[in-house]
């Protein structure tokens, strides 16, 4: 009997922006506090696009590392997804900009919207393409420009966000090596969407669109739900917290990644946290954090990553992955 087709991870990549804005830069502007910022959320800084560093841009420089990183080239991509809530333009798609920035010509390209989810949404759908046997090899990108959407008159909310971008290089196996994607796992409550949204258009058109957000309304829900989508995914794969290497979640507030490492028992030596230096990037946090803790050498070959994610809509999920 021949293996399964799995998808697994040949390479990731990221992009920050190069200005850095600390907790104290952000206190010159709205009134709060580097104490405030680091207490109640980790952050200590954030990276803000300069106008050249569009979610098209930035996605396209993180793609490019991981195709390098891969070894593969541009025209091996047969589809790029890109997880964005902070597109270039209402229409095409961040992923055509992307594509011809790479020159993928054999890539055909959309984007997604799931907001902070996006990147999880992105794998589950790759993954299935690849396990159909659509394309064998996918970028999946999160890429966020959430400095052109937040409303700098509301403290509750400016100092939780930052921008950058990051990629996934998924490609078809049918070794049976285990390496790969194992399950994903997707979960939207549309009733809540009144406790985090971004009102009107995004990406360029700043002055219309604004994001809004209840906290405690999300923060209340985030640990409960993560933990579940976390549980969702051990239990379809038959394993305990015992067996996670790491855990790479989305990186919204430091209360909740260790609220979710509770839950789960995991030491946080083995959770991932770059909410300190990049704040929140929405969908771009879990592939910066997969990036930076593999180029690290903290994440290994053959190691077992959990990634989990929720944010506005709202929608929720997790992914496992054996590398
Ligand atoms: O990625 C998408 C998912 N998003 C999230 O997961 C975010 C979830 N929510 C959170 O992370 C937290 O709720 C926040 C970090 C947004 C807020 O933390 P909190 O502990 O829930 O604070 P709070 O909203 O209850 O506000 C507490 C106090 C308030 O003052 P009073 O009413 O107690 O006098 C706020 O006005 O803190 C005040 N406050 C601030 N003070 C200084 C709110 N923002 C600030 C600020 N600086 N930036």
């Amino acid at each position: 009997m021949s293996e399964p087709r799995r998808a697994v991870l040949a390479g990731t990549g990221s992009y920050l922006p190069e200005q850095i804005v600390t907790n104290a830069q952000m206190a010159e502007r709205v009134d709060t506090s580097d104490e405030w910022i680091t207490e109640r959320t980790g952050i200590r800084q954030r990276h803000f696009a300069a106008p050249h560093e569009t979610a098209a841009y930035m996605g396209a420089e993180a793609a490019r590392r991981a195709l390098a990183q891969a070894g593969m080239t541009p025209a091996d991509v047969g589809a790029i997804i890109v997880a964005t809530s902070t597109p270039d333009q209402a229409f095409p798609a961040t992923a055509v900009h992307i594509q011809a920035a790479l020159g993928a010509k054999n890539a055909f390209g959309f984007d997604l919207a799931a907001a902070c989810s996006g990147f999880i949404y992105g794998l589950s759908v790759a993954d299935a393409m690849i396990r159909a046997g659509q394309v064998s090899a996918v970028l999946v990108i999160g890429s966020e420009v959430y400095s052109r959407i937040i409303d700098f008159n509301d403290r509750g909310t400016c100092v939780l966000f930052g921008d950058g971008a990051g990629a996934a290089l998924l490609r078809a196996d049918d070794s049976g090596s285990g390496a790969g994607l194992l399950s994903t796992h997707l979960h939207a409550d549309g009733t809540l969407a009144d406790i985090l949204y971004v009102d009107g258009a995004t990406g360029q058109r700043d002055k219309s669109a604004y994001l809004v957000m209840n906290g405690r309304e999300v923060f209340r829900h985030a640990v409960t739900l993560l933990a579940a989508a976390v549980n969702e995914a051990l239990t379809t794969n038959n394993l305990t917290p015992n067996d996670i290497d790491w855990l790479v979640p989305h990186q919204a507030n430091r209360r909740i990644i260790d609220g979710v490492g509770r839950k789960l028992g995991l030491p946080m030596g083995r959770v991932v946290v770059t909410v300190d230096q990049h704040a929140n990037t929405s969908a771009a946090s879990i592939p910066l954090a997969l990036d930076l803790a593999r180029r690290d050498g903290r994440i290994q070959p053959g190691q077992l990553v959990l990634l989990e994610a929720l944010g506005g809509g709202l929608t929720w999920g997790s992914a496992l992955l054996r590398l």
